[in-house]
């Protein structure tokens, strides 16, 4: 178990900042997440941690020690990198067995870990096959097992389960979830699918152009994105443009539509709802934010629905509502309607 620190940490190539100046602590038994789009720094950062790549600035700490300048060997850290290279003449037995082997353990208990390991991936019944003879998603799982079976102090994992398909992926991704829980190992984890990030991480980090966006919970992050970067790269969110009046008890949208907001800060120019807080009602109600409104398009998704909706006042927000089993609901095209917004759920958010 162990806490990871980066204090002001960066790395640059030749000309180019890759990370700008990364500060953050990893608690220990924490799994935390960057997320952010291709090319944002996250591999850097870890191979940073790793100690596989030498920061231009800045300190790593690993349990309140400096390992700045450590070889990767000397940090007990699993890694799962992006190219995730297996010994190719090892079998999957013997891959995963690899850093016990080196670790001087016993041939029961290198027997008892590895199967551990290959049937938390789902492997189990290839440990005899080499690397080649697997698909890309089973090597990828591979190394995931290897990573584990050493039950590193920290655990770095690059998009470790990229190449699985959409089943796979959501059991193995439980199961690590269970696994790095009960064994309370410190893990940080890139991935660019915002529905594992969310559903992972303890904390996660935001990152655009070599800079911290955001770090906090995903609730934090999902609730109160502190830019529109954030807001819009985690989950779905209706923006309107416009400027807040009254203290921030209102935003008045471009064309003049007038928004209850629980509180907008003065510098807000864009008020966000995500489309779940939005309410659909058949007549108009008393209270604040009720607005009539046309269906223009309606998206069946199985577990919900999502609708395209015009308001009078021309703005278009999306809308989406869970199926109900008890009370099927109908909506069609050119059906008129009113939307209600809880004034908590209209959120401004200030430009970059
Ligand atoms: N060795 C290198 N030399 C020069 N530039 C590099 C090097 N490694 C990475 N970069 C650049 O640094 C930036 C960050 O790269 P990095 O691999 O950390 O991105 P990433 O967030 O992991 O992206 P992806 O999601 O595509 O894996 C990129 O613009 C990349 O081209
Ligand atoms: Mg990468």
């Amino acid at each position: 178990m162990a806490t990871v620190t980066l204090d002001h940490v960066s790395k640059r190539f030749g000309e180019f900042l890759a990370v700008d100046d990364f500060s953050l602590e990893v608690t220990e038994g924490e799994l935390l997440v960057l997320l952010g789009p291709s090319g944002c720094g996250k591999t850097t950062t870890l191979r940073m941690i790793a100690g596989f790549t030498d920061a231009s600035a800045g300190a790593v700490r690993i349990r309140e020690r400096d390992v700045t300048q450590d070889p990767p060997y000397r940090r007990n850290i699993g890694v799962v990198f992006q190219n995730y290279a297996l010994f190719p003449h090892l079998t999957v037995f013997e891959n995963v067995a690899f850093g016990l082997r080196r670790r001087r353990t016993s041939e029961a208990e290198i027997a008892k870990r590895v199967e551990r390991s290959l049937s938390l991936v789902k492997l189990d019944e290839l440990a005899q096959r080499l690397p080649r003879q697997l698909s890309g998603g089973q090597q990828q799982r591979v190394a995931v097992a290897r990573a584990l079976v050493i039950e590193p102090d920290v655990l770095l994992l690059d998009e470790p389960l990229s190449n699985l398909d959409a089943k796979l992926r959501h059991d193995v991704r439980q199961e690590m979830r269970r696994l790095q829980q009960l064994l309370k190992i410190t893990t940080i984890m890139v991935t660019h699918d915002q529905d594992e990030a969310m559903s992972m991480g303890d904390r996660l980090v935001v990152i655009d152009h070599g800079r911290i966006q955001q770090i906090g919970t995903p609730q934090d992050l999902y609730r109160t994105p502190r830019n529109p970067f954030v807001a819009a790269f985690i989950g779905q969110a209706n923006f309107i443009e416009g400027r807040p009046e009254r203290d921030g008890s209102l935003f008045v949208t471009r064309s003049g539509l007038s928004i209850a907001c629980a509180g907008c800060a003065p510098e807000a120019r864009t008020v966000m709802i995500r489309p779940e807080a939005i309410e659909l009602l058949d007549a108009p109600a008393p209270g604040a934010n009720v607005f009539p409104a046309t269906v223009e398009v309606v998206t069946y998704l199985g577990s919900a629905s999502e609708l395209i909706l015009r308001l009078t006042s021309s703005e278009t927000v999306i809308v989406t509502k869970p199926a109900s089993a008890a009370e099927p609901r109908h909506w069609a095209p050119g059906q008129n309607l009113y939307i209600r917004v809880d004034p908590a759920s209209a959120v401004g958010i200030a430009p970059m």
